[in-house]
């Protein structure tokens, strides 16, 4: 017996779920990672900045990606369906998992880059200079969002074994997510020489606000708007000629 045989078709026709098509996905998230180089370099033509040493442009390159791929774990945690619902959950998971790794391999090189010039011929130096940046004063907010990140990361990658349950888990990733994103914007305007520029000051501004957005749409209004969801609604809006009808 074949699956056509008889008169009843035995699948239903599929539901296209929402969301962009990976095409469109990968290449508005490389290009919003991308964004903050290419006016870093663009305003640094501008205003005829010369290039810094390597390592401290390498430094705030690869920090300046990183704060973005970290600010768009915001919007890619699997909750919003009309941005990654094509992917669908399970890859838009992994997807948050690695950038998760990304992120926090980006955030420990970050200061260790500025003292990498010191590294010879006295490595003690660089030891000495790293010191003296995790105990500076006007780098505090930094350091408070490094260490948040360096927790973070594992907390998420071994929760199961830790002794509360998942709901505080995700409450508390939730609340390490806006702290890190409140404090390293704040370090970011304070201390960074590319975002010194009021237009990549703005852009960190406003996309620190989207991702707070995305967390009190996500931790707040959703939860909320489901309580308050009539019943009813969930069968008015099945299919007509199903069960429910
Ligand atoms: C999650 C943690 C951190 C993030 C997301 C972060 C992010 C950033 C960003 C985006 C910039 C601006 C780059 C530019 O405009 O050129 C910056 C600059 C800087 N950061 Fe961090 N940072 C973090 C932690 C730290 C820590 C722990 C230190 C040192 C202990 C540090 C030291 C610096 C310094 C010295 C600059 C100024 C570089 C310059 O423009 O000359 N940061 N950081």
């Amino acid at each position: 017996m074949t699956a056509q045989s008889g008169s009843i078709p035995l699948s239903r026709p599929q539901i296209q779920p929402r969301g962009l098509s990976p095409a469109a996905l990968i290449a508005g998230y490389a290009s919003l990672c991308l964004l903050p180089l290419v006016m870093a370099f663009v305003l640094a033509l501008v205003h005829g900045h010369e290039p810094r040493d390597l390592f401290r442009e390498l430094s705030g390159g690869l920090i300046m990606v990183a704060y973005v791929m970290m600010l768009a774990q915001f919007v890619l945690s699997g909750r919003f369906e009309s941005v990654s619902g094509r992917a669908g959950i399970d890859r838009t998971m992994r997807f948050h998992q690695v950038a998760g790794w990304v992120v926090l391999g980006a955030v420990i090189l970050h200061p260790l880059l500025y003292a990498a010039p010191r590294l010879w011929p006295n490595p003690l130096d660089a030891v000495t200079q790293v010191h003296r940046m995790f105990g500076s004063a006007g780098l505090r907010t930094g350091v408070i969002a490094w260490w948040l990140t360096v927790l973070l990361v594992p907390l998420a990658v071994w929760r199961d074994r830790l002794p509360f349950g998942y709901e505080i888990w995700r409450l508390s990733h939730g609340l390490f997510a806006i702290a890190i994103a409140l404090f390293a914007t704040h370090h970011t305007l304070r201390v960074g020489t590319h975002s010194a520029d009021r237009w990549l000051a703005t852009l960190w501004v406003l996309a620190t606000a989207a991702a707070i957005l995305c967390m009190v749409y996500i931790y707040i209004a959703k939860p909320l708007m489901k309580r308050t969801m009539p019943i009813g609604c969930c069968r008015t809006a099945r299919s007509p000629t199903g069960p429910g009808s």
